[in-house]
């Protein structure tokens, strides 16, 4: 064996993995990775068929124009924004391309970079890897995951270069409000701070509630990477295929990595989207989609020592087992997969310094039949 040392000694591999692995080998209702158990509509298939023939070369490096323009004008619709498509907007082979990129472009050995634990798993080693610094700040679940503004406010420091944005979040399922944005756009004014925001459940907010996207706030706007993925809106994860959107001065930036990232992502798949994204309802549905999902796997834990968590977004579910289990969520997650055959994500996964909080993550973009068996197994422990 050739010795080098590892870049990355103290990653394994990632929860999402393990317990996909697991489900497998136990035959379990996979609740635990989040991606849609259906497929994507025929529509959209039989467009990447029709697309398949004759865009089959690369793609320009920032992506296809038609395809950036599409983007574009889905940010004004649904945002009421005005996007550059040439020049404010790069397609990336899926939103974890356009976080590695953001941060790589913009973070420098020895800086800081803020992120909220609970957190996606990519962002931390992502900024390692460039030679930055990771700050976690715990949410509390007791708060409803909500920020601590004073404590970000306080951990700033002239080393911190950006803050980590995810909303919709994974895996609480928590929303930012407009005065998260004020709060934040409060806190960075006057500072050199980027933000790098990831919004790929940008269309999964219940309850008739509005997705605060940091470009709705110019003072975040300016400042900001917005990162979405095409995965979560139409139940593609296995295309890996999404979107940067930043003012041009970062967007410059943002490609020059991206072009050796991937240089370009896969061309039928862009031209098939282009023409997707122009019906809205494809996008627009979704919300209510989901959110009669939450509800039928909520009701099935009614009456139950199960403690579901407030879930706003996104397409996961929180459940506090405190009244059944004083086991790790760690063992216990896998002992469910073995025992009963329904596997969930730990959340202490998510944290650098895990809280006692005993709380599992279950991602209900499955079929109702699924939903309804997991639920009825798990309400019998
Ligand atoms: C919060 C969050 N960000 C990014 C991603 C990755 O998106 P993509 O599959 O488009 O790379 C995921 C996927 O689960 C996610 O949950």
């Amino acid at each position: 064996m050739i010795q080098f040392p590892s870049k990355q000694a103290q990653v394994q591999t990632t929860i999402f993995t393990k317990m996909s692995a697991l489900a497998t080998e136990y035959g379990a209702l996979n609740l635990s990775q989040g991606f849609p158990g259906f497929d994507c509509s025929e529509e959209l298939q039989a467009l990447l068929a029709f697309y398949s023939k004759g865009h089959n070369q690369y793609a320009p490096m920032a992506g296809v124009p038609v395809f950036k323009q599409s983007i574009a004008d889905k940010t004004k619709l649904f945002y009421g924004i005005e996007m550059d498509a040439q020049k404010e907007v790069t397609v990336v082979s899926g939103a974890t391309e356009a976080l590695f990129c953001a941060i790589h472009c913009c973070v420098f050995p020895g800086d800081e970079v803020i992120m909220f634990d609970p957190s996606y798993d990519a962002y931390d080693p992502a900024v390692r890897l460039a030679g930055g610094i990771p700050i976690h700040l715990a949410m509390d679940a007791q708060k409803g995951f909500q920020i601590d503004w004073e404590l970000l406010a306080r951990t700033i420091s002239p080393k911190t270069r950006a803050i980590m944005v995810n909303t919709p979040h994974n895996p609480t399922g928590a929303i930012w409000s407009e005065e998260d944005l004020n709060a934040l756009a409060e806190i960075v004014k006057g500072t050199n701070i980027l933000i790098i925001s990831d919004e790929v459940y940008e269309h999964i907010v219940f309850d008739g509630k509005k997705h605060y996207s940091v470009l709705l706030h110019p003072e975040l706007r300016k400042r900001s990477f917005v990162c979405g993925s095409f995965g979560k809106t139409y139940h593609i994860t296995g295309w890996k295929i999404g979107y940067c959107l930043a003012p041009e001065y970062l967007t410059r930036e943002f490609q020059k990595l991206h072009q050796w990232v991937t240089f370009s992502s896969a061309t039928p798949l862009q031209y098939a989207l282009s023409d997707y994204l122009k019906e809205p309802k494809h996008y627009l549905g979704l919300a209510d989609f989901y959110q009669r999902k939450r509800d039928l796997f909520a009701a099935a834990f009614a009456g139950s020592r199960w403690k579901l968590l407030p879930s706003h977004g996104s397409f996961f579910q929180c459940i506090d087992y405190s009244e059944i289990s004083d086991e790790l969520d760690v063992d216990l997650a896998v002992r469910l997969t073995k025992e009963i055959q329904v596997a969930s994500i730990p959340i202490s996964v998510f944290y650098q310094k895990p809280p006692s909080d005993k709380i599992l993550r279950f991602c209900f973009a499955k079929n109702d039949d699924i939903l309804l068996e997991a639920a009825s197994r798990l309400v019998q422990l």
